[in-house]
């Protein structure tokens, strides 16, 4: 904090604390001292106000309010850059040592009696790292195959899915509308185990490409057509579009990512198109919708956020629920 904003917020802390303590001592001033029967002279509705004191026990209430304020902000660091009586709080002097600051590690005696939100969560993730942090590293040291196979790693695993990957992918893991079904062994990237891996590590960028301007409406609505009819689809009535000319179309332009007959290449997350299985829809208007624009889907890498052991976990929960869909 710079020091003008720094004499600002204790000047103005300080400024109404006096400020209250001189209404409350004034006003009690001009007050009789004892109890009456008369009244203010004022009524509501037929209610009237006798002319009496504060009762001592409600000004006295004040009067504590006011002294704990002020040995509060003499202890603790409140008024600009001051930093309290107690120790524990002189890391705030260093800018860079705030605990704001990321991987920062403040020693724990630096920090012994200065409590604050942020150390109670940094001491609590320092203890779950102590005491979680062997069983996690005794997974990542294990192929993901065997891991899948351990009950008790899957359950960890789940628990992470459920709080880093539901948002996106479902509860179940079953996908919606954009975001791939993770449970159907049908890959996008690919399913094996260490791919899994690689996928949730760093994450993956999808480039469909936009074909309006290549290929005009005509060329849209053949193409369509015929990549519809890959997965059986008909051409809804009433539509009149030539498949035949739409898979000339596509040995041209689709086949580099999509394959020659269009099952798809993993190292291209480019969808087989065969399978029946649609990550944007298969209704006529949607596929004309996806050539048109492209799509650009986009799965966050994680390795910055949750770090290789997690992953790990997760990489073998997924794989797992894949397999049980393969065996179904
Ligand atoms: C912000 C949304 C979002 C979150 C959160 C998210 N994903 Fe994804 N994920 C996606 C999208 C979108 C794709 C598909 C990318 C594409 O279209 O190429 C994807 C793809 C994947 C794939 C590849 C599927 C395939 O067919 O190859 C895996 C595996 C995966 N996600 C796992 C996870 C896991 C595990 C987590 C939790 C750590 C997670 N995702 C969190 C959006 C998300
Ligand atoms: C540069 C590689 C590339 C080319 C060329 C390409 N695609 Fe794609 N296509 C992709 C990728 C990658 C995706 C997945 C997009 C996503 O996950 O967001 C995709 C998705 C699709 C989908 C959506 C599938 C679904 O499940 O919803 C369709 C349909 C499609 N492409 C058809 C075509 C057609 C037809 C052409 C040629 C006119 C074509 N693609 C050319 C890479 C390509």
């Amino acid at each position: 904090m710079t020091t003008f904003w720094s004499w600002y917020v204790t000047i103005l802390s300080l400024g109404t604390i006096f400020a209250l303590t001189w209404l409350i001592f004034g006003t009690r001033k001009g007050q009789r001292q004892e109890s009456t029967q008369e009244t203010v002279g004022h009524e509501f509705d037929g209610i009237e106000e006798f002319d009496n004191p504060l009762p001592k026990w409600w000004f006295m209430l004040f009067v504590a309010t006011i002294v704990f304020a002020l040995g509060y902000l003499a202890l603790y660091p409140g008024l600009g850059n001051w930093k309290g009586l107690l120790p524990g709080y002189d890391y705030l002097d260093n800018e860079a040592k705030t605990p704001f600051a990321a991987n920062v590690q403040i020693a724990d005696g630096e920090r012994n009696g200065g409590w604050t939100g942020v150390h109670q969560w940094e001491k609590e993730m320092a203890r779950a790292e102590e005491q979680y942090g062997p069983i996690f590293a005794k997974y990542a040291a294990m192929p993901i195959e065997q891991v899948a196979q351990d009950e008790q790693a899957l359950k960890m695993g789940g628990r992470l899915f459920a709080s880093n990957c539901s948002v996106c992918h479902g509860s179940d893991a079953k996908g919606a509308y954009g975001f791939p079904n993770l449970t159907d062994n049908d890959w996008l990237y690919g399913g094996e185990p260490e791919t899994i891996k690689t996928t949730i590590m760093g994450g993956r960028q999808a480039a469909m490409p936009a074909w309006k301007d290549n290929l005009g409406e005509e060329g849209i609505k053949n193409v369509a057509a015929y990549v519809r009819s890959l997965s059986g689809l008909k051409t809804p009535e009433g539509i009149d579009a030539d498949p035949v000319a739409g898979k000339e179309i596509f040995a041209t332009n689709c086949a580099v990512c999509h394959g020659a007959e269009g099952k798809g290449q993993h190292a291209m997350g480019a969808p087989n198109l065969t399978d029946k299985v649609w990550l944007y829809g298969s209704s006529f208007a949607q596929v004309q919708q996806t050539l048109r624009y492209g799509r650009n889907g986009r799965m966050p890498a994680q390795q910055d956020f949750l770090g290789n052991d997690k992953v790990h976990l997760l990489a073998a929960y997924v794989y797992s629920l894949s397999q049980q869909g393969a065996e179904q």
